[in-house]
């Protein structure tokens, strides 16, 4: 099966990071930077952007300059990556984790209203595998509430909301550019906002508290350096540019397997709510119903691998299951759909669509295969 690999670069990342060499820009905020973050802003309907050493980071600085600190509550998803609990925890807030709705896989704006307390400062919203969250219900909700509105949108690059990029509803937006991401430098991340002010704080925030114009050697904040260098946005450029062709592909073999795929009982990919009028897939998700399938998640994962087509098992906890929440220092609130998730839920990588419609309709043919001998 031709699955393609990930990442993928050609001759025009060569061609930018030539430029890159011949400068004598390769760290500081060079030209390559400033491109960058202009463009990509741009792209997700926002006005400024600071480029930032990797998508973690960006969360720690956003909330920062959104004013999160000790004492405060952040309402978080009970599902994502460790950094959006990680991120309210650096900065000596409290993570509060909420449920998922059970086919969206994103935060349940009801739970998130449920969990909200006097001490509740933001709520950090994550578009699990490139779908958004219902931003209508969350905007409104925090409009009512007086709470800060975040994005973590790592996965949710070019994804739209009622023809809205991710990253331009909440106060700002955070990407990631690992490795694994619709658009890669290795490591770096993004903050885009449309407000200018928290745009100058979250600079001052990775560029050691320095302010815009001002000295070089003059810090006004404690801070670090999280500065992303030219070499990463050059590549970064080259990425952009190929993008939305890569978006398009995607859905459409998305669509391709998900056609094919319909007539399983037993899994339910991921919902696309029909306010998401654009969606740039970074997993494909399902869930496994084994009673109709006759096979567990897990039998499911195995084969599927087997077959040659890369899966994640879902994650093996929700994120206050990991040992650093065991320990305390957060709130959950019940979490029944994530606990669920954990047992049945399952991902296919981008890549996996990303080749060509025969190699799609020889994954959906795999895919019958291992369901219909129930092989574990
Ligand atoms: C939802 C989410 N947020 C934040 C991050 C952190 O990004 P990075 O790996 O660039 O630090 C990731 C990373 O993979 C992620 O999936």
């Amino acid at each position: 099966m031709n699955i393609p690999q990930w990442p993928i670069g050609n001759e025009r990342e060569l061609e930018l990071l030539k430029e890159v060499l011949n400068s004598n820009q390769w760290g500081g905020y060079s030209e390559f930077v400033g491109r960058f973050e202009e463009a990509f802003a741009a792209f997700q309907h926002c006005t400024y952007g600071v480029a930032a050493a990797n998508g973690t980071v960006t969360l720690e600085i956003a909330l920062q300059a959104a004013g999160v600190g000790p004492g405060d509550e952040v309402i978080v998803p009970g599902i994502s990556f460790i950094s959006t609990a990680s991120a309210v925890s650096r900065v000596g807030a409290t993570p509060v984790f909420v449920d998922i709705e059970p086919y969206s896989f994103n935060m349940d704006p009801d739970r998130a209203a449920a969990a909200i307390s006097p001490k509740t400062k933001a709520i950090l919203v994550v578009h699990f595998g490139g779908p958004l969250a219902d931003m209508d219900r969350l905007m409104a909700l925090a409009s009512e509430r007086n709470i800060i509105l975040i994005e973590d949108a790592a996965h949710a690059h070019g994804s739209e909301w009622s023809g809205r990029r991710a990253g331009s509803m909440g106060v700002a937006g955070s990407f990631s550019f690992q490795n694994s991401k619709v658009m890669t430098s290795g490591e770096g991340g993004i903050v885009v906002t449309r407000d200018a002010d928290f745009a100058e704080r979250t600079r001052s925030l990775a560029n050691q508290g320095r302010r815009t114009g001002q000295g070089w050697f003059t810090h006004y904040t404690l801070a670090a350096n999280y500065r992303l260098s030219a070499w990463q946005a050059a590549v970064l450029l080259a990425q952009l540019e190929r993008l939305p062709e890569q978006i398009r592909q995607r859905n459409h073999n998305a669509a391709l397997l998900r056609k094919e795929l319909a007539e399983i009982d037993g899994i339910t990919f991921q919902q696309i709510p029909p306010q998401v009028n654009a969606n740039s897939y970074y997993l494909l998700l399902g869930r496994i119903d084994k009673d109709k399938l006759g096979m567990t998640r897990n039998e499911f994962h195995k084969g599927v691998t087997e077959a040659g087509i890369p899966c994640t098992p879902f994650y093996p906890h929700p994120l206050y299951g990991n040992p650093i929440y065991q320990q305390g220092g957060c709130r959950v609130e019940p979490c029944p759909v994530s606990e669920a998730c954990i047992l049945d839920a399952f991902w296919l990588p981008h890549r996996v669509l990303m080749g060509d419609e025969e190699t799609t309709h020889e994954i959906a043919a795999a895919i019958k295969e291992v369901v219909a001998h129930k092989v574990a």
